[in-house]
């Protein structure tokens, strides 16, 4: 399984990279400023997007790992974010029938959520993550230095994530995540930076109370890997890691979001059919409003409740006429539900 070292800084990379494998390094071509921590190594550099983390692009670094005289023994080390990760972790399963690597995950995003957990997917038409193995890396390096260079609307696409996976299972941690979240947020918007030296995007200065978010950071990765651990191909437990996402899914069918984003929304209605279906009271879904909308991120669906069921109903969690979902009792506590198509097209009116 995952062996995850979270740190604020990049000093103990060094020692994890093995001296004994020719190391390659996959990394995102934005990210300029990591390249000195892998000047030894041989840098393969790719740009990033979602149109782009497909099978060429496989086939492309498979390409440039055998022009460069990569063997089985190599050592892939992917840097970026979580397609960055995903596309590195899916290359190293495949390449010669599988070689060892390792991820320094460099988006909230990944360090929360994508870069753990085994899953490498890339996307097939328009069909997301739909070719992919699950395949553990030897190592994850999270630090959270890496995150200065972040812009808010990444950083705050990560922070949903991180809040998803304390409702799920942090009742603590939820609170002093959505605490500090709010206070980085406030914070940003007084001095235009994450960062102390108030320089926004600057490498050098330090994340305004950045020990407690490597704490927050180091709490949700022991959180993902216990599911993980637990349930590593998805037959039970992992499918809780789902809370907010089928509404997620459906508003990013219809309209430009941010996946963060959309999983923000989709936590704010996922408690309000809870509350609805008397399984959560109603406050519990204004308190995960309130403590998002502090964050700086949406909460309410851009796209009408009609048009919601509808992307919902063409949903493959959709059973013939029930639909599975995750909802939220309680912070820490959420239930895996089944839902009549009917039951939520009387109930979604008042939802959005
Ligand atoms: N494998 C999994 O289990 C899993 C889970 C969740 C999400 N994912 C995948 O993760 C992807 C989204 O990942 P993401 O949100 O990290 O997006 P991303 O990889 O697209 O990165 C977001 C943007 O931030 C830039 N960036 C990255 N690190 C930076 C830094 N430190 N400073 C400045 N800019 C930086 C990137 O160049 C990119 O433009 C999706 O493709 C999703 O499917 C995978």
């Amino acid at each position: 399984m995952n062996k995850i070292h979270i740190s604020e800084d990049f000093r103990r990379l060094g020692s994890l990279i093995p001296q004994s494998s020719k190391v390659f390094v996959i990394i995102d071509n934005n990210l300029k400023q990591f390249y000195k921590y892998f000047e030894r190594f041989e840098i393969i550099e790719i740009h990033t997007s979602e149109k782009e983390k497909t099978l060429a692009t496989v086939e492309t670094l498979t390409g440039q790992l055998l022009a460069r005289g990569a063997d089985r023994n190599c050592f892939l080390i992917g840097v970026g974010g979580g397609i960055l990760t995903d596309l590195c972790g899916f290359t190293a399963s495949v390449y010669k029938r599988g070689v060892k690597f390792a991820f320094v995950p460099t988006t909230l995003l990944a360090q929360a959520d994508a870069s753990i957990g085994g899953k490498n997917g890339v996307n097939f038409h328009s069909y997301k993550n739909m070719i992919g193995t699950i395949t553990q890396p030897e190592w994850i390096y999270e630090c959270t230095d890496a995150l200065k260079t972040l812009p808010p609307r990444e950083f705050r696409a990560g922070i949903a994530e991180v809040l998803k996976t304390f409702i799920l299972f942090d009742q603590e941690y939820y609170g002093k995540a959505a605490a500090y979240f709010a206070e980085l947020e406030a914070f940003r918007n007084r001095y235009g930076s994450y960062c102390t030296d108030g320089i926004s995007g600057n490498a050098e200065g330090r994340i305004f109370g950045q020990e407690i978010l490597t704490d927050i950071i180091r709490k949700t990765a022991v959180c993902k890997c216990g599911v993980v651990e637990r349930d590593p191909f998805e037959k039970g437990e992992r499918r809780l890691l789902n809370l907010g996402h089928t509404f997620a899914h459906a508003i990013e069918k219809n309209c430009t979001i941010m996946h963060g984003e959309a999983v923000a929304i989709g936590l704010v209605l996922a408690a309000r059919i809870s509350a609805a279906l008397g399984m959560a009271p109603e406050s519990l879904a204004r308190k995960i409003e309130t403590d998002l909308e502090k964050t700086g991120l949406p909460v309410r669906s851009p796209v009408a409740a009609g048009q919601l069921l509808e992307a919902l109903e063409k949903d493959k969690k959709v059973d013939g006429n029930n639909i599975h979902f995750i909802l939220p009792q309680a912070i820490g506590k959420v239930t895996d539900t089944i839902i009549s198509l009917k039951t939520l097209e009387d109930i979604s009116r008042d939802l959005c």
